[in-house]
């Protein structure tokens, strides 16, 4: 038996003025986002905003649905839509960023695990990292870059892609 240990390192910075510009864009957008969330049912609103490796930004909110499992997360709306209008183009960064009508949002949000498997798939097909960038309404914004720190030990089969389609 042998321990193995795994360890991170991220960037936080006290607040969105001091993001690097690049930055401080897509979190922009990912604000702006929010406000056109779909959130009748949890009052928590979430934007995500997606920088493409053709400089396209694609956002997306929250989504609900009054049978619950129905709705989809902020992250994934803006992912699948990005992916799909832009076919073989990497997904170099996600902005995340809710708001509450009922408390405050003052940490930065962290998307779930299923919104983290959905961002390591994109990794995966272009071999790049994603640069997450994470805030709450206000308050500190922390940058991890790459998605194996946000999911270690995440589901990947390689052998499902050597699966070919009988035609
Ligand atoms: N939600 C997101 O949009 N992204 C996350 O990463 C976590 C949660 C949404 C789902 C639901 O509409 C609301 O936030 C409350 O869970």
């Amino acid at each position: 038996m042998e321990q193995k240990d795994l360890s991170f390192s991220y960037l936080e910075y006290e607040s969105i003025e001091q993001l690097p510009s690049s930055d401080r864009e897509l979190m922009e957008q990912a604000k702006i986002a929010v406000d056109s969330a779909y959130a009748p049912y949890s009052h928590y609103k979430v934007g995500a905003a997606v920088r493409m490796g053709n400089g396209k930004i694609i956002t997306g909110n929250n989504q609900e649905n009054m049978a619950f499992p129905s709705g989809l997360c902020a992250e994934r709306v803006a992912l699948f839509a990005a992916a799909s209008a832009n076919p073989g183009i990497a997904i170099k960064a996600i902005a995340i960023t809710a708001k509450s009508l009922q408390f405050p949002v003052d940490k930065p949000v962290t998307p779930c695990g299923a919104c983290r498997q959905a961002m390591i798939e994109y990794e995966m097909i272009s071999s790049e990292k994603i640069r997450v960038i994470l805030m709450g309404e206000t308050g500190k914004v922390i940058i991890v870059e790459g998605m194996e720190a946000l999911l270690p030990l995440s589901f990947k089969e390689e052998g499902l892609k050597k699966l070919k389609m009988k035609d």
